[in-house]
């Protein structure tokens, strides 16, 4: 008989099980990850044992479980249907170079059938079907059949159903076997299987069987010391327990919707469209309070992870106006929300009162903003409705973000409320456009965050060309640039440089940057064939035809590369030039991060 637990029954159980197998638990780890800039929350309870899985030795052994708080944000619009999460729990076990694949699958149908008591018969599960790459896994199908699970139930599917990672662009990967509960419901047709969206199958477990590291360029290396990965979705899992038809449906949701209820005078269940809005808030709200909570909580900015906390409050925010919730009701929530998971993560508890102060000001600045955007929004919908073709021009998207601060992303959930599209594409030339009008002109009014935005991110581009002229300078010419990223709080440069730089030559790098500030050269271009520029000695950065236009920027004497722009007029007043943090990025290829302050 199935047993109907709760996520704290089901997580203490998981922790026991393997705890009985020889497996010591290790604590979850935050939700921001340290050492891998690839990705910007933890996606899954192996993404901080990457070195590990990758040889190093683990304090605490071979054998390991926990449960650990993630954060998937690829598809935030999809928050809002009975199933999507941006928030989750993740349950896992590991054997770092100990058991493999036979071991792992009979210690997954143990726990799932005398734990959860559920029957070999309601399991279906997949293995990895082959390709050019890696064989079939017959190996893992063997060992289902060892346990009772017949040859009908034993799907062999292909990479892009049966492989998982790595977690950022590199790291650990493999083949995997996951589980599904069959719900006995009727097959939506014939080619109806384990993955199909149809609602026959829920997944709630994978192993990985961890056996190949995909590497910067591509390629794949298999691992010396093979390892196990699983994952078990709590949320999920307890749901389908429970006989619940949804996530939100199980007990740690259900207080905050109520709390929703009370606040919106209405009740979950009654209206589609409501329905959905309190799902987004609900969601929205516990996602946004793990990260402000998190033992490395942020705040709300407009860069990294506090965009993404700021947009899930945002829409937060505009889908609590839909339900006719007046005034403030971010804290509320938050307050049921910490009560119901102060015990497994006491840190929200001991971080309520940031998660308090800065949920209640995000909220307040961002529903004087929505309220003026939606006003426009409604003044211009009847123009807007006029026009045969439904698509909202990118000038007007530009116009709601640039007078009224209305974001982009709003602006395409509003119009597809109406059944419009936005022009993007023109929305981010519109976007271009008034940054370089702007530069031109000097204009000093341009509101607020963008000049910012703008000049930072102007002045630390320059300040790249400035490092990697100043890298070869110290390093040698080999120094050739990788990739590039900018933030308007810092940059990131990637160059090939076979070996660590010494403390010295980082400090003399950032001498010669900021010498070249100090010396407040003009910066300015020419436009000319790529050849042209190779001949003249440019660095050049992008394959091309040899004939393609391309502008050459100079700084002074110092440096001259090919590069779109734009930069900065003179190098004086850009501020003091930091390396941060040198480290490597894959093989053969350093990142360093650097500030201008
Ligand atoms: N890392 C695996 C997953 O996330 C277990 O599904």
């Amino acid at each position: 008989m199935k047993k109907q637990l709760t996520a704290n029954e089901l997580r203490q159980k998981f922790i026991d099980f393997f705890v009985s197998k020889d497996h010591n638990q290790i604590s979850g780890a935050s939700l921001i990850p340290e050492n891998d800039p690839t990705v910007l929350f933890t996606t899954a309870g192996m993404h901080p044992l990457v070195p590990y899985i990758l040889g190093s030795e683990h304090p605490s052994g071979r054998r390991l479980v926990n449960y650990q708080k993630c954060i998937r944000t690829g598809d935030i619009e999809a928050v809002g249907d009975p199933h999507h999460l941006t928030f989750f729990e993740m349950l896992g076990n590991w054997s770092l170079g100990d058991y493999f694949k036979e071991e792992a699958i009979a210690y997954s149908h143990e726990f799932l059938t005398t734990v959860l008591g559920l029957e070999t018969d309601e399991l279906s599960v997949t293995v990895f079907a082959g390709d050019d790459e890696v064989p079939r896994d017959e190996e893992a199908a063997a060992a289902w059949r060892k346990l009772g699970v017949p040859d009908e139930r034993i799907y062999f599917l292909p990479r892009e159903d049966n492989w998982w990672g790595p977690a950022g662009e590199t790291g650990p990967c493999g083949p995997d076997s996951e589980m599904f509960i069959d719900t006995g419901r009727e097959a939506c047709g014939k080619d109806c299987r384990p993955g199909c969206s149809c609602g026959k199958y829920f997944e709630i477990w994978n192993d990985v069987f961890m056996q190949y590291v995909k590497n910067a360029d591509g390629t794949y290396s298999e691992m010396e010391r093979k390892c196990i990965d699983t994952g078990m979705g709590i949320e999920r899992t307890i749901a389908i327990l429970q006989g619940k038809r949804s996530v939100y449906e199980t007990e740690v949701f259900t207080p905050i919707i109520k709390q929703i209820e009370t606040l919106a005078q209405k009740t979950y269940g009654d209206d589609e469209e409501d329905d959905m809005s309190i799902r987004i808030l609900t969601d929205h709200a516990r996602t946004g309070v793990f990260i402000l909570g998190d033992q490395r909580g942020v705040s709300p900015s407009n860069v990294g992870q506090g965009y993404i906390l700021r947009r899930l409050i945002r829409r937060a925010v505009r889908h609590a106006h839909k339900l006719g919730i007046e005034g403030s009701f971010l804290p509320e929530l938050a307050d049921v929300i910490i009560e119901l998971y102060k015990k497994p993560y006491p840190e929200l508890l001991e971080n309520r009162e940031f998660v308090m102060k800065e949920l209640a000001a995000e909220e307040a600045k961002f529903s004087a903003t929505l309220a003026k955007g939606e006003r426009e929004f409604e003044k211009m919908l009847p123009n807007l409705l006029k026009s045969p073709n439904r698509i909202i021009s990118g000038r007007t998207a530009f116009k709601l973000y640039d007078t009224y601060g209305y974001p982009i992303e709003l602006t395409k959930e509003l119009a597809a409320e109406h059944g419009f599209e936005v022009d993007e594409k023109g929305f981010h030339e519109a976007f271009a456009k008034h940054q370089e009008l702007s530069r031109a002109g000097g204009d000093q009014t341009f509101k607020g965050g963008l000049a910012d935005h703008s000049d930072r991110t102007t002045a630390l581009h320059t300040a790249t060309h400035l490092l990697h002229q100043a890298l070869r300078t110290v390093l040698g010419d080999h120094v050739g640039q990788k990739g590039s990223n900018i933030t308007v709080e810092r940059l990131r440069f990637d160059f090939t440089n076979p070996e660590p730089m010494t403390k010295e030559q980082i400090r003399e790098v950032e001498d010669i940057v900021n010498e070249v500030i100090k010396r407040d050269l003009p910066v300015s271009f020419t436009t000319m064939s790529l050849k042209e520029a190779r001949e003249s000695g440019a660095i050049a950065l992008f394959e091309g035809r040899y004939d393609e236009q391309v502008k050459v920027y100079s700084v002074g004497d110092f440096s001259k590369e090919v590069c779109g722009g734009p930069h900065v007029e003179r190098t004086g007043g850009m501020g003091r030039f930091k390396i941060q943090k040198e480290q490597s990025s894959s093989a053969g290829v350093r990142r360093i991060r650097a500030t201008l302050e």
